[in-house]
């Protein structure tokens, strides 16, 4: 008898989290080396959210809470959606976990059944896929490549639902691509969605408020109405307000999903933090003042970044509207041998070469589903992004 189980023969570990761990490695062993693979902020959690995560503690707030999310974050979550979204949900139709992560794993496992299939557009966040394996359903894959701004066209999504669709996930901005949908452009999908009434949505907009040159952020159920019934609004507070380590995210949706999701969730981990949980609660009600400080910071170096890499031979790299990350194509460099002479026969090996040549950590496309890419965090020093740029065009150059 097999010691693990099947169903985790099916996943791999994250790609990400690997070239971290590789980039950290090296620069621990005293290699000089550019981590731009991280998918967080670079600096802290603002001072008011620390401080009601500190008072939590003082005031002994420190024993279980209600499985799904306290009454206050809850008011506060609902309160969001309205003020931002436009979308009025009750607390019953309100969920909380201990990250994004969690709540659309506790979507998948109470709703996926054997067979079950799930569209995740390509490229897309290297977890999905395996998530909705890890709960038993099956990913089908649509490209969404760089010669459509790595947007799913409508046609391409009406052509991947089949009678065993059950969820359409949905990620804008994107984590690889930082592609984000204009309210005109979702509304193409949402229209296909509305033939299609056995069809769920699952919004990821996790990288909602990260958005630069005045693009409006939109959400499915919000640009169609018609949809909510059947519309899991996930965010989170990790990215916006760099809270990635307090691990809080949420959702909006139907009663029955929500009851369902927290049904899951009280038979794994039971509440998130209670500490995070007051946190966010700031988070969400507190001043929003430092996130278009943050959009202009990142807005910036997006533009630092692209301007570097569409300078290196062999690099195309569009423009992104939201997120922090660009995913430039490296067709130009397939096929070359590198100063070194590694063969770069695909984005792997131009991701390998380029960190064992020159000390930048990327992560290769294939991770993300589609290739030749590969994907830059540029959520670190404008300095760092600098240098990884000058190194990045060096390895180019040097490609015969
Ligand atoms: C697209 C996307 N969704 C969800 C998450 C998960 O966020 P959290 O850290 O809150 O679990 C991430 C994190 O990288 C992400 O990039």
């Amino acid at each position: 008898m097999a010691f693990l189980s099947d169903t985790l023969s099916r996943v791999k570990p994250s790609p990400t989290i690997a070239v971290t761990t590789k980039a950290k490695e090296l620069k621990a062993a005293g290699r000089d080396v550019i981590g731009l693979g991280a998918g967080e902020p670079d600096f802290d959690t603002p001072d008011n959210i620390k401080q009601a995560g500190i008072r939590a503690i003082e005031e002994g707030q420190t024993k279980y809470t209600a499985v799904d999310g306290t009454p206050e974050l809850k008011q506060a979550i609902a309160a969001k959606f309205a003020r931002e979204n436009g979308l009025d949900y009750a607390q019953s139709q309100i969920t909380v976990g201990s990250g994004g992560k969690q709540v659309i794993y506790n979507a998948f496992m109470a709703t996926l059944n054997p067979g079950d299939e799930v569209i995740i557009p390509a490229p897309y966040w290297v977890s999905y896929p395996d998530m909705v394996l890890l709960a038993g359903g099956e990913p089908v894959i649509v490209e969404a490549g760089i010669d459509t701004g790595f947007k799913l066209t409508a046609d391409a999504l009406e052509a991947a639902i089949t009678p065993r669709t059950k969820w359409f996930l949905f990620n804008s901005p994107s984590n690889p691509t930082g592609a984000a949908y204009s309210a005109e452009e979702l509304k193409a999908l949402t229209d296909v969605l509305m033939r299609h009434p056995n069809v769920w949505v699952l919004s990821d907009d996790m990288y909602e408020h990260l958005v630069f040159d005045n693009f409006v952020f939109a959400t499915p159920a919000q640009v169609e109405p018609g949809l909510k019934d059947r519309t899991l609004t996930m965010n989170g507070v990790s990215k916006a307000y760099a809270m990635t380590g307090w691990r809080i995210g949420y959702a909006g949706g139907p009663e029955q999903l929500i009851k369902a999701m927290g049904k899951v969730q009280s038979q794994s981990t039971s509440n998130p933090c209670s500490i995070s949980q007051a946190a966010a609660v700031e988070a969400l009600n507190g001043t929003q003042e430092f996130i278009r400080p943050n959009q202009a910071l990142f807005k910036r170096r997006r533009d630092l970044v692209v301007a570097g890499l569409n300078a290196c031979p062999g690099i195309d790299c569009p423009v992104p509207e939201g997120a922090f990350y660009v995913y430039p194509s490296v067709a130009g460099c397939i096929g070359k041998t590198s100063a070194q002479g590694a063969e770069i026969a695909d984005d792997e090996a131009f991701a390998t070469a380029l960190l064992e040549e020159e000390g930048v950590a990327v992560v290769f496309g294939a991770a993300f589903g589609l290739s030749p890419h590969f994907r830059v965090s540029y959520a670190t020093s404008d300095e760092a992004l600098e240098e990884a740029c000058k190194r990045i065009k060096r390895f180019c150059e040097r490609l015969t």
